[in-house]
């Protein structure tokens, strides 16, 4: 009590309100509290569970509203960890009718609505988000229900067959998925990374090895066509008509994150291998000196004079919960990578002092306070922030033989939609640039760059 009334009497006199004292990670409990606050405003931004909405997606895609399809996938992702660190499971119907109802018709998370702008990376995060359910032991569907290890290994599955792995810029995934797609003849690092990511924790979870096989192969191609550097900094993508040498060199925390946790799984997958340790640990270094400059997370391609996109601002979110999460199956790390989220969540939640929308976090964390920007990714940074604070008490993630119940299926996904046989059109909204990365950089300069819609 004294503690709790010193914070607030310190926070009214430093001048920045009480609505102060609502943040805070000095204790589990503060962390737990502050959490469910950031938690609970990041949801006013879901409608989807009203009469008449859809279920499982943010108002969108544009213009009719600020998000992709992407973006609840991954957001679901950010609920489950709440769930997981917190134990809080007031969400949970939410989240499990949520990923239900977007599998689509052969439970690959394709459904047709999206079809116009659906990426490899857009079907990742679903998946990744599938499996983390299946590690954690978020409660399963009923039987006649699909199943999260079967849904991540579906989507897994059709980015692993032969139509997705063309031998463009010799292999790797390309960013969408239709050919008629804007962006189909560009092959990215988010694309590879989700599929490394979801491969790599299908061969620690399942234990079976064509799962590790391709994350190797995915790790090299990614290597060898120059999208990661012998420093481990990873660069945004290429176009195939150049065979991929006309890299774009634009690096997003996201990029570093999907890996680094990959490479983690693998680590653990291999039993502690040296080769994936001095990966983690390069890829790690790089990490925290572009993405965590004086410790702070920090989008250093758009941050500065903001001009990150809807989808940018909630990159490190995902950072903060994979690093997270790669100190659990890569513990060798541990000491490394927690103090910096912390100092990093500590100066995310000095940003949370905004009334928009009621109560709202900022963007700019480095600042420590509210910057004017909000939103759901600036809430689900926060929440990832705070929240995976909590890790060290949670059990490391599942296995099929440490726990995990969740049912799958290796053939999962294999009467998917190849989209070999027929096209969409793209709508506007298309043309405009949809999906994950809406855009090809065009100067170089650091912080003077301009966007257009891809398929240059
Ligand atoms: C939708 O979910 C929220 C939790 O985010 C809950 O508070 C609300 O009651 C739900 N609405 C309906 C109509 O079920
Ligand atoms: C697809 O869109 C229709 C019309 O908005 C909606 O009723 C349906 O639930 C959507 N399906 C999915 C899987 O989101
Ligand atoms: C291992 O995974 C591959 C790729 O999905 C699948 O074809 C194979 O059947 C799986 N093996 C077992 C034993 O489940
Ligand atoms: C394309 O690039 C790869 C390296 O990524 C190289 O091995 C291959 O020879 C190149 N192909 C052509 C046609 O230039
Ligand atoms: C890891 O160790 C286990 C138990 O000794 C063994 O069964 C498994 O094959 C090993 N995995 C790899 C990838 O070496
Ligand atoms: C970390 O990166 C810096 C700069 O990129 C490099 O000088 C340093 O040797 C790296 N440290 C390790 C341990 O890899
Ligand atoms: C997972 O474990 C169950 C129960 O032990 C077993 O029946 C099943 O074959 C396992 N599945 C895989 C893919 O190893």
């Amino acid at each position: 009590m004294i503690f709790a009334t010193s914070r607030l009497a310190l926070a009214v006199l430093a001048g920045s309100g009480t609505a102060n004292a609502l943040y805070s990670i000095a204790t589990a409990d503060d962390i737990r509290k502050t959490a469910a606050a950031v938690a609970y405003d990041l949801m006013t931004y879901y409608h989807g569970n009203e009469t008449g909405q859809t279920p499982g997606i943010l108002p969108g895609p544009p213009p009719a509203g600020d998000y992709y399809w992407w973006e609840a996938g991954a957001m679901w992702g950010t609920m489950i960890d709440y769930w997981k660190m917190t134990g809080d499971n007031s969400y949970n119907e939410v989240i499990k009718q949520a990923l239900l109802w977007q599998v689509g018709p052969q439970e690959d998370y394709m459904p047709p609505n999206v079809t116009a702008s659906l990426g490899n990376d857009d079907q990742g995060f679903w998946g990744m988000t599938a499996m983390l359910a299946a590690e954690n032991g978020f409660p399963d569907p009923s039987p006649d229900e699909p199943q999260w290890l079967a849904l991540a290994q579906a989507v897994f599955n059709t980015q692993a067959s032969p139509e997705r792995h063309d031998t463009t810029c010799n292999g790797g995934l390309r960013w969408q998925i239709p050919l008629s797609n804007n962006g189909y003849n560009y092959k990215n690092s988010i694309a590879n990374g989700c599929f490394f990511n979801l491969g790599a924790r299908l061969a620690r979870y399942t234990g079976n090895k064509t799962y590790a096989e391709w994350a190797d192969k995915t790790w090299d191609w990614m290597e060898s066509v120059g999208l990661m550097t012998p420093g481990y900094d990873i660069y945004d993508g290429g176009h195939v008509e150049y065979n991929c040498t006309d890299i774009n060199k634009a690096q997003f925390s996201y990029n570093n994150g999907v890996f680094l946790l990959g490479a983690a799984y693998m680590y653990s997958y291999t039993n502690g291998s040296d080769k994936w340790k001095t990966r983690i640990l390069g890829l790690l270094n790089s990490t925290l000196t572009d993405f965590f400059p004086d410790g702070v997370a920090y989008e250093m391609a758009c941050e500065e004079h903001m001009s990150c996109t809807t989808d940018m601002l909630s990159f490190k979110g995902y950072v903060h919960r994979w690093l997270a999460t790669a100190t659990q199956v890569a513990p060798f790390i541990k000491d490394q990578v927690m103090p910096v989220l912390r100092k990093s969540a500590e100066a995310a939640i000095a940003t949370c002092t905004g009334e928009a929308n009621g109560r709202a976090c900022g963007f700019k964390w480095n600042k420590r306070v509210y910057d004017g920007s909000h939103g759901a990714g600036q809430q689900m940074n926060v929440l990832g922030a705070v929240s995976t604070l909590l890790i060290g008490q949670t059990k490391v993630p599942l296995t099929n033989s440490t726990g995990g119940t969740s049912r799958g299926n290796p053939n999962a996904g294999s009467h998917s939609d190849t989209f070999s046989g027929h096209s969409t059109p793209p709508t506007m909204a298309d043309k405009a640039g949809a999906g994950v990365l809406t855009f090809v950089i065009l100067a170089g300069a650091i912080g003077t760059f301009g966007w257009m819609s891809t398929g240059v």
